[in-house]
């Protein structure tokens, strides 16, 4: 069986979590791991019997990966995405970073433009829509289940008491959200956004956003960091998708599947469709789509949740963002 090459660049929280994930995969070699944090490598490499390394520069000097997680954080959670993920698209390594792509639209869409010139792979851990339920929605809708698509609206909301800048929450949580958004909706035209600081605050940590897309549905985004975060739960997503027909609701990313048709009372609903009982379960399955991506040797336009799908995400939210600031509604 071929075996793939990988690396992690960045083992904090969320970089252990590829780590474990691509070292327990039958078809992935975890080769190396890479932290400016020598500690933090150090310890990565010998729990996972990989080649430990401080910068990016000195991995690629050995290239020992073909593709690489970049799981850096900085400003907004996505400001130190930049710089080594341009280093390994340059030398033609595939990479799945996390999201947001950046903080930094103009570096979000040079990185985008950098994979497309040099043809690799680039993909964003877009993995709220990495479950079986939304695997299982998408087909209804494709099926005709629900018809014509009139309405979407999404709530995602989790609690994160993180005060760094004013608009972290948008940057930071809803690349995501838009992203799901984008799967069922395609392409957001128009947004409008109301925002306020939830109680002794000093972020937009709430906001409600309405959404016209290109083919006419019109949908609405709830996001807040001032939500519940009730044990055993990350949060809480929700996701209608109302039609002609019918309508689809998804709770939780995962727990809960269910469509209504129009004219009936019989619904049907799934528990934890597919086996997938928990958020925490999506980096699973959206590495493991990222590895067969590369194990299919995609096209890099066909990646399944690529850098272009979480550059797309970032405009919507920089259009968030001016739609508040200018109180207009914002054409993106
Ligand atoms: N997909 C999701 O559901 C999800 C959930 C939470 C967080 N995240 C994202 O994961 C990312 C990481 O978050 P975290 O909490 O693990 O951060 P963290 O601070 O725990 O880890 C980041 C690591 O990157 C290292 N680093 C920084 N610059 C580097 C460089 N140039 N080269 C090598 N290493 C470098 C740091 O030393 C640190 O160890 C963020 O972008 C965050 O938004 C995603």
């Amino acid at each position: 069986m071929r075996k793939l090459k990988a690396a992690v660049v960045g083992v904090g929280n969320i970089g252990t979590i590829h780590t474990e994930i691509y070292s327990s995969l039958e078809n992935v070699d975890l080769t190396a791991v890479c932290d400016i944090d020598q500690e933090k490598a150090d310890k990565a490499a010998s729990k996972f019997n990989c080649k430990a390394f401080y910068s990016v520069e000195s991995l690629l000097a050995e290239m020992p990966m073909e593709i690489a997680s970049v799981c850096t954080k900085g400003e907004e959670n996505g400001g130190d995405h930049y710089q080594p993920t341009v280093l390994l698209l340059e030398a033609g390594i595939h990479v799945l970073g996390e999201k947001p792509i950046s903080n930094n639209i103009e570096h979000a869409r040079l990185m985008t433009k950098l994979a497309e010139e040099k043809q690799v792979r680039y993909g964003i851990n877009l993995n709220h829509r990495f479950t079986p339920s939304a695997i299982k929605a998408k087909e209804w809708v494709d099926a005709n289940r629900i018809g014509t698509i009139h309405m979407i609206d999404m709530t995602m909301w989790i609690d994160n008491p993180v005060e760094t800048s004013p608009w972290f929450h948008l940057r930071a949580l809803h690349p995501h959200s838009f992203n799901i958004l984008h799967y069922f909706g395609g392409p957001i035209q128009k947004i409008q956004c109301f925002a306020n600081k939830g109680e002794g605050r000093k972020i937009w940590s709430n906001a409600q956003m309405n959404l016209q897309f290109e083919n006419g549905i019109i949908g609405h985004l709830r996001g807040s960091y001032d939500g519940d975060f009730p044990s055993g739960s990350f949060g809480l997503e929700s996701l209608e998708i109302v039609g002609s027909k019918g309508r689809i609701v998804i709770e939780n990313a995962c727990e809960s599947l269910r469509y209504y048709p129009r004219r009936s009372r019989s619904m049907e609903q799934y528990d934890c469709y597919g086996g997938m009982n928990h958020f925490q379960e999506t980096f699973r399955s959206r590495i493991e789509a990222w590895v067969q991506d590369n194990i299919n040797q995609v096209h890099p336009a066909e990646v399944n949740g690529s850098g272009k799908e979480g550059l797309a995400a970032q405009e919507v939210i920089e259009g968030a963002i001016r739609s508040f600031e200018t109180d207009t509604v914002v054409k993106l």
